[in-house]
């Protein structure tokens, strides 16, 4: 399931990140990828674990919290702190699959990614090429989303990112371990999730089909959750 979430940053947060990253120094990509993914990486990355990337990380946690959508679709059991890569003319990343299971910076704890998450931070009309690429059961999707909106999508999908032409492409990208390990239960509750929203508004909470729906969620929810 791939999930477009508008608006996770505001505009002056976009601008608070990128006002951090400025200040900080990059390098190379490849320090956070295995094996595979390192000889198909080509780009550069904030230093994980870097005060810039703490800083810049929480307002992105803080606004992730609040988002109904993220939370709906990834069901987050725990959220790795953002990383922030950047891609200038020449540079891409070949099709990779993340990898599965990270470790927790400084919790001596690793983590299972079950959703990948990328938030743009720099304008569309800042750079050609650098689209985000994902192939999933449906077929190849490409994904290039104004500064502050989000794509959230299976880890377990091949994706890429496309040569950058011109200009300079700035995103956050993060992994997430879910309540939900496998992606179509993850789909079949976002989507019930999402309808019973809609029903919601427009008939009160106590109608019995109102009171079943929510009843229904929470129980499946329940049955399926890992914690
Ligand atoms: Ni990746």
């Amino acid at each position: 399931m791939l999930v477009q979430i508008p608006d996770v940053l505001k505009p002056e947060e976009v601008a608070a990140v990128r006002n951090i990253l400025e200040q900080s120094a990059w390098v190379d990509g490849k320090e956070t990828a295995g094996e595979q993914a390192a000889s198909a990486k080509h780009n550069l990355q904030i230093r994980e674990g870097s005060k810039a990337a703490m800083e810049a990380g929480d307002i992105i946690l803080r606004a992730l919290g609040r988002n109904p959508t993220f939370n709906s679709a990834a069901l987050p059991l725990r959220v790795l702190p953002p990383l922030f890569n950047r891609y200038d003319a020449g540079m891409k990343f070949h099709a990779h699959v993340d990898g599965a299971i990270r470790a927790i910076p400084g919790a001596g704890m690793r983590m299972r990614a079950d959703v990948s998450t990328t938030l743009f931070l720099s304008p569309p009309e800042d750079y050609d090429g650098g689209e985000l690429v994902i192939v999933d059961t449906y077929g190849s999707h490409t994904v290039k989303l104004p500064a502050g909106h989000a794509i959230v999508y299976p880890s377990t999908s091949l994706h890429s990112v496309t040569e950058i032409t011109r200009g300079s492409r700035w995103a956050s990208f993060f992994w997430t371990q879910s309540m939900i390990k496998d992606d179509g239960r993850r789909a079949l509750l976002f989507d019930l999730d999402a309808a019973i929203r809609d029903v919601r508004s427009v008939l009160p909470d106590d109608q019995p089909g109102v009171l079943g729906l929510s009843s229904h969620y929470h129980n499946l929810l329940r049955h399926w959750a890992e914690l």
